[in-house]
C-alpha cells in the first residue's frame, strides 16, 4: 500500500499454514481482514499484537557449527576448540628475514589477521621484499587491515621488531636432507642473528629455517639471547601433518584428532602415539596398528613428500601457518602447550640441546616447558634424537 501500512488477508494466513506458522505477528497500522480472522481461527493460527521482542540472533563460528553438526552425529563427542582469548596483544613489529615461500606467506596470514601495526619483510633478492610489502598493502583496500607492511634487502630493518621469524636460507631440492644444509644456511643465520642483536634486541626470534634444531642452537649462540627468546619452529608444522594423516586414516575432519610430534624436525622427529586422541579416544579403537605406524611415517616424511613434488623447493602453507601459530601463542591469542623446539635444561632428562617439546608461550617467549608422561619408548626416541642433533652440531 502506498501509506505503507499492510493488509494480512486469508491468503497469508494460509500461506503461513503452509509454513507450519503457529503465530502471524500483527504490528500497530496493520489492517487485518474479516476473512483473514476466520481463516486464522478455523486454521489454529493465533494473531499476535506486534512488535514481538525476538531472541538475538546466535551467531556461530565455524568451529562452533562444527561441533554442533558432530554433536548431533555422535551425542559423546564434540571436537575441541583450541583455546583462544579476546586480550591478545597487537605486536609493534613483525620482521620477517626471508620473503620466499614461507616468509611471504606468513606475510600474507598476518596482516590479514591484522596483528601487528607493521611488517617488515627482508629479502637478499632485490625487489622481492618490497614488491610483496606493496603487493600486501594493495590488499588492504579490501581486507581493511590496519598493518602497514614495508620491504627490502637491508637486515636493519628489524629494527624495533617485537618478534624475528627467520625463514631465510636454502630450502631443499629432491634427494637432499634438510641436515645436508648445515653449512649453507648457518651464515645466513648469523647475519640475522647479528641485525637481531644489534637492532631488535629485546625480540623473541622463531627460526624456521632448516635444518631446524641445528640453527635454532646457532641462533642461541650467535645472538646471546636467553632461551625463553629464541624458539625453533616445527613441532606445529609436523603435528599438523600428523593430525592430518590420522584424520584421512579414520576417515574424520582433523578438527576431531588431537596429536602431537617432538623430537627433531628431522628422521628422528617422533610423533607421539601415546597421547593421540580421535573423537577423545585412543587411536587403536580406530586405527590398526600398521595405520597408525604409517601416519607416523607420513608425518616424518611430510616435508620430503612436497619437495619431491615441487622439485624446487620446500612447503610453504603448512610452515606458514604453524608460524602464526607460535606467534598466536606468544601474543595471547592462543594458550595451551603447544610443540616447540627449545634448548632444554634438564626437562625430559635432556641438557643443553635444542629439541621439540610441549612448551608454553607468552608475552616474553617460553614460559615453561610441560613435561608430559611418555612411554619408555617415546622417552628414548627423544634422547636419540637430542643425540643425533647432539652429533651433526659436534657439541
Ligand atoms: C618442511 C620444511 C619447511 O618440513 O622443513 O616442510
Amino acid at each position: 500500500m502506498s501509506d505503507g501500512r499492510r493488509v494480512i488477508g486469508a491468503e497469508h494466513v494460509e500461506e503461513a499454514r503452509a509454513r507450519g506458522r503457529l503465530v502471524i505477528e500483527v504490528l500497530p497500522n496493520d489492517i487485518v481482514t474479516a476473512l483473514a480472522s476466520e481463516t486464522a481461527e478455523r486454521l489454529g493460527i493465533r494473531l499476535v499484537d506486534g512488535p514481538i521482542e525476538r531472541p538475538a540472533v546466535a551467531r556461530t563460528d565455524g568451529a562452533t557449527s562444527l561441533r554442533r553438526v558432530l554433536y548431533r552425529r555422535s551425542p559423546k563427542w564434540g571436537a575441541p576448540t583450541p583455546v583462544t582469548t579476546r586480550n591478545a596483544r597487537r605486536l609493534t613489529k613483525l620482521a620477517l628475514i626471508g620473503a620466499g615461500g614461507v616468509g611471504g606467506n606468513i606475510g600474507h596470514l598476518a596482516a590479514n589477521a591484522n596483528i601487528a601495526e607493521e611488517i617488515a619483510l627482508i629479502d637478499i633478492a632485490p625487489g622481492l621484499a618490497e614488491s610483496i610489502a606493496l603487493d600486501l598493502n594493495h590488499s588492504a583496500g579490501i581486507t581493511r587491515s590496519g598493518t602497514r607492511a614495508i620491504g627490502g634487502t637491508d637486515l636493519g630493518l628489524v629494527s624495533g621488531a617485537d618478534i624475528v621469524v627467520v625463514t631465510a636460507g636454502r630450502a631443499r631440492t629432491p634427494g637432499m636432507s634438510r641436515a645436508d644444509l648445515i653449512d649453507i644456511n648457518r651464515r645466513v643465520i648469523h647475519a640475522s642473528a647479528e641485525a637481531i642483536r644489534t637492532q631488535a634486541p629485546n625480540a623473541i626470534v622463531i627460526v624456521v629455517t632448516n635444518p631446524l634444531d641445528e640453527m635454532t642452537v646457532e641462533m642461541l649462540r650467535a645472538t646471546g639471547f636467553p632461551r625463553e627468546r629464541v624458539l625453533g619452529m616445527a613441532g606445529t608444522l609436523d603435528s599438523s601433518r600428523f593430525r592430518n594423516a590420522l584424520a584421512m586414516a579414520a576417515g574424520v575432519t582433523p578438527a576431531d584428532v588431537e596429536a602431537i610430534t617432538l623430537g627433531s624436525h628431522g628422521d628422528e622427529m617422533a610423533p607421539i602415539v601415546s597421547q593421540a586422541r580421535i573423537k577423545g579416544r585412543p587411536l587403536d579403537i580406530f586405527l590398526s596398528p600398521d595405520k597408525i605406524e604409517a601416519c607416523v611415517r607420513d608425518a616424518i616424511t611430510g616435508g620430503g613428500q612436497v619437495v619431491a613434488l615441487r622439485k624446487t623447493g620446500s612447503a610453504t602453507l603448512a610452515p606458514a601457518h604453524a608460524s602464526l601459530e607460535l606467534i598466536d601463542h606468544i601474543r595471547g591469542a592462543r594458550t595451551g602447550p603447544v610443540p616447540v623446539s627449545v634448548k632444554l635444561e634438564g626437562e625430559y632428562g635432556i641438557d643443553g640441546v635444542v629439541l621439540g617439546v610441549p612448551c608454553h608461550l607468552g608475552k616474553g617467549g617460553l614460559v615453561e616447558v610441560e613435561e608430559l608422561k611418555l612411554t619408555d619408548q617415546e622417552l628414548a626416541a627423544l634422547k636419540a634424537a637430542a643425540e643425533a642433533i647432539r652429533s651433526r652440531l659436534g657439541i
